[in-house]
């Protein structure tokens, strides 16, 4: 689903931040990425969402080669990419159904189709009865569910989450996390964390130390 070759980044040429990621993903595999504030699982985790692009390396998602810029690298990132972050970026005022639907829409989608995708991935991560509730009366646990939801309508073969549990407590940390890697069975999931509890929950663990993935 997702192959990295020799994979390297620098924001300053004097300063490498990246160097030599390899990796060769299949779908349903759950990756936790750990290292101290500034070791650059962000930027990492912005390399394989084809949002900054690496000084040098390759890289593949879904058996397609990204083209390292133009109009199908951008596809390929619209279409096969979803983000889970730690803010939870909703619209406050709006009903969570519409908060979700709405990618959907943006895509071309028609109205009875988002909304009917949008139902089946709010009951994958058990938010079925938050339907009609406005997002500013959820928890943040709620809130980063309805996240993860949004996320995966579009199908994505490839989510990254960046800190999404940053903000929540244990209880909610929990809740999140399995209902994450329940429902990436058919994705590569990333996700960039400081918690050792939310690393256990994925199948490997990646520690970035000087720039490496060990
Ligand atoms: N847009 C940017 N321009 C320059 N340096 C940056 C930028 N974003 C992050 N950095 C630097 O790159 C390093 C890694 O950052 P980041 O990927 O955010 O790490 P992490 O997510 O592990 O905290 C840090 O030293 C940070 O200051
Ligand atoms: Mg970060």
């Amino acid at each position: 689903m997702l192959t990295v070759n020799d994979l390297s980044f620098s924001y300053d040429r004097d300063r490498p931040l990246l160097h030599g990621i390899d990796m060769g993903l299949r779908a349903g595999d759950s990756i936790a990425i750990v290292g101290p504030s500034g070791s650059g699982k962000s930027t990492l985790l912005a390399l394989l969402g084809l949002l900054l692009s690496p000084d040098t390396g390759t890289l593949s998602l879904d058996n397609c080669h990204v083209p390292a810029r133009g109009a199908l690298r951008d596809r390929i990132r619209r279409e096969k990419t979803a983000w889970v972050f730690q803010e939870a970026h909703l619209l406050g005022q709006r009903p969570v159904i519409e908060n979700v639907a709405l990618p959907g829409l943006a895509r071309g989608q028609g109205a009875r189709e988002s909304v009917e995708v949008a139902r089946a991935m709010l009951t994958a991560v058990g938010m079925t009865d938050h339907e009609q509730a406005t997002v500013d009366t959820l928890s943040g646990g709620e809130a980063q569910r309805v996240c993860v939801a949004r996320a995966l309508c579009q199908r994505p073969c490839l989510v990254l989450a960046d800190e999404p549990t940053g903000h929540l407590d244990r209880n909610n940390t929990e809740l999140v996390i399995r209902c994450l890697v329940e429902a990436t069975r058919d994705s590569v999931l990333f996700v960039a964390t400081h918690d050792t509890w939310v690393a256990d929950q994925c199948a490997q663990a990646f520690e970035l130390v000087n720039g490496e993935l060990i």
